[in-house]
C-alpha cells in the first residue's frame, strides 16, 4: 500500500480539529488547503445571500484560489478529503482541490462536520470532478469524534 494523506479544508476549525485527529490516529500525513484569501466572518454568512460563500455556492463552476500545495502527491494511494457541508455539499474550494492534482487510481475519502446535515451529494459531485479516482460515499462527524470512531471507520482504507 501506498501513503495516507488528510487533506484538509476548514473556515473556523471545527474540521480541523476532526482532521488532526484522524491523521494522528491513523499516522496519516496533514496538508491543509488553504484559501490564498482567507474566509472573513461576513464572507461566511449564509443568511447573505451576497456573501462570498453564498455567491461560491450558488455557481457550480466557483474555484477559489488555494495557496497550499501537496508536495509529490503521486506517493499517496488514499487520499481522505475533509470539509465543513455548506449548502449541503462540499465547499467550492474542495472543487479547487480535486481539479489540482492528478487522483487517477487513487481512493478520495471525503469526510465532513457540519451543523447537522449529513454528506448530500458531496460524493457524487467530487466523483465528477475527479474521474479517474474511486471516490467512496465518506462520513459526516460531529465535532466531538474520537479516536476510536475515526480509526474504526478508517481503516477500511487503509
Ligand atoms: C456558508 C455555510 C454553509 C453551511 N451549510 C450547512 C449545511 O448545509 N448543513 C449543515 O448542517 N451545516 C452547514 N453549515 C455549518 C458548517 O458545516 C459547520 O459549522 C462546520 O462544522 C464548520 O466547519 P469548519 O469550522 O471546519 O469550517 C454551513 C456553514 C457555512 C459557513
Amino acid at each position: 500500500m501506498g501513503k495516507v494523506l488528510v487533506a484538509y479544508f476548514s473556515a473556523s476549525g471545527v474540521t480541523a480539529g476532526v482532521s488532526k485527529k484522524l491523521a494522528g490516529a491513523i499516522g496519516a500525513d496533514l496538508h491543509e488547503i488553504v484559501p490564498e484569501q482567507a474566509y472573513t466572518n461576513a464572507d461566511l454568512n449564509w443568511m447573505d445571500k451576497k456573501s462570498r460563500s453564498s455567491v461560491e455556492m450558488n455557481d457550480r463552476n466557483s474555484r477559489p484560489a488555494i495557496v497550499s500545495k501537496v508536495d509529490n502527491m503521486e506517493q499517496y494511494s488514499t487520499v481522505f478529503v475533509g470539509f465543513p457541508i455548506w449548502w449541503y455539499r462540499e465547499p467550492s474550494i474542495i472543487d479547487t482541490f480535486l481539479e489540482a492534482y492528478d487522483f487517477s487510481g487513487k481512493t478520495i475519502v471525503p469526510f465532513a462536520t457540519s451543523g447537522g446535515s449529513g454528506m448530500g451529494d458531496s460524493s457524487n459531485i467530487m466523483q465528477s470532478l475527479a474521474q479517474d479516482a474511486k471516490v467512496v460515499e465518506g462520513k459526516r462527524f460531529s465535532r466531538s469524534a474520537s479516536e476510536n470512531e475515526l480509526k474504526k471507520w478508517a481503516e477500511e482504507w487503509i
